[in-house]
């Protein structure tokens, strides 16, 4: 597909993800499939002061492509200046984040609370487009509340400022995570504007990301939570999506051997003590469904390093073979 003059070699788009999509994450994405990555969301404002722990969440590395760098802010100037900023990073697009419910954020007016400010999210985006060299993209939710369709407003708005591609999470903010998106919000959006959508929501099974192509026409899928607790399944998607094949799941020791090679990086990255603690919840989701996994995980919730995470894995390996 192609957003703006960008060629991406795929439809399969791993979701930002705070606190998940760093390098290390997303090489195990890449490694399963994903065709394109963002970073975790950065503040424009933190990027125009400079300030050091947010610049170094933004670590591409030359196999890192291509890569969105995913920013949210409140001023357009900011979020201007910290695309200049960024130049040198050698990202392939830049999204503005125009979703996320998070109170730190909306607080502030970023995130989904532009949703309640179409006007200032439309300066944000004109502001945006004109500094950047590259595509700049959108990826917002519906609405504030539940019943508002703002959305389509902004969609538009987008389009007229140059927003190369919107990534739609049809559920409004006030949602939160609760009940289902609304599929049929992504078909709204793709038949309102004519730059590519890609949709986004709820893709739990393979099945799950046919029938979003089919049922809204969206030019890309995008994978989150489901992704997150078990990026295998973005092989499964892509097998499903060529040629119909379902994969099996990983085997206990498939999915062992996966956790074992993100741990290693995830502590090459952060280092032992704060690798080995970032990966606790991500070793709770790779255990799930283990026979007698509770025990398991309860080791893994206080591991600190590599070697503990190793030795824990191993020796629920080795019984269960015995
Ligand atoms: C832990 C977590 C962190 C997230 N962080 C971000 C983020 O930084 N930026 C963003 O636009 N969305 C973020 N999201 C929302 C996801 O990108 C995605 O829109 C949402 O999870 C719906 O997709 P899914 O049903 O496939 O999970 C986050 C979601 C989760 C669960």
């Amino acid at each position: 597909m192609r957003i703006g003059n960008l060629n991406i070699d795929g439809i399969l788009f791993l979701a930002p993800l705070a606190g998940i999509s760093n390098r290390s994450f997303r090489h195990m994405a890449r490694k399963y499939g994903a065709d394109f990555c963002y970073t975790e969301m950065i503040s424009a404002d933190a990027v125009v002061y400079n300030q050091r722990k947010t610049i170094a969440m933004i670590d591409i590395f030359p196999d890192d492509h291509p890569i969105g760098i995913q920013l949210f802010g409140s001023s357009p100037e900011k979020m201007a200046r910290a695309i200049k900023a960024l130049a040198g990073f050698e990202a392939n697009l830049f999204d503005i984040n125009i979703g996320c419910p998070v109170k730190k954020i909306t607080r502030k007016n970023g995130g989904a609370a532009l949703l309640k400010e179409p006007k200032l999210a439309e300066e944000i985006m004109v502001a945006a487009v004109e500094t950047s060299g590259i595509p700049v993209t959108i990826k917002m939710r519906t609405g504030w509340e539940i019943d508002s369709d703002v959305y389509l407003e902004v969609g538009k708005m987008a389009e007229k400022a140059g927003i190369a591609a919107i990534t739609l999470h049809p559920r409004s903010c006030s949602a939160g995570f609760s009940g289902k998106s609304d599929w049929s919000k992504i078909a709204a959006l793709k038949r309102a504007v004519s730059i590519p959508v890609i949709g986004n929501g709820d893709i739990k099974t393979v099945e799950d990301a046919r029938n979003m192509l089919s049922q809204t026409g969206c030019d890309a899928i995008m994978v989150g939570r489901a992704a997150m607790t078990n990026p295998y399944i973005l092989q499964q998607i892509k097998s499903y999506l060529k040629d119909g094949e379902i994969l099996l799941n990983l085997t206990v020791k498939e999915m062992i051997k996966l956790a074992l090679e993100h741990s290693r990086l995830v502590i090459d990255q952060f280092g032992e003590k704060a690798g080995a603690l970032k990966m606790r919840k991500h070793l709770a989701w790779y255990s799930r469904g283990f026979e007698g996994g509770a025990i398991l995980r309860g080791k893994l919730m206080a591991v600190n390093s590599y070697s503990d995470i190793h030795n824990f894995l191993n020796d629920y390996l080795n019984r269960l073979v015995v």
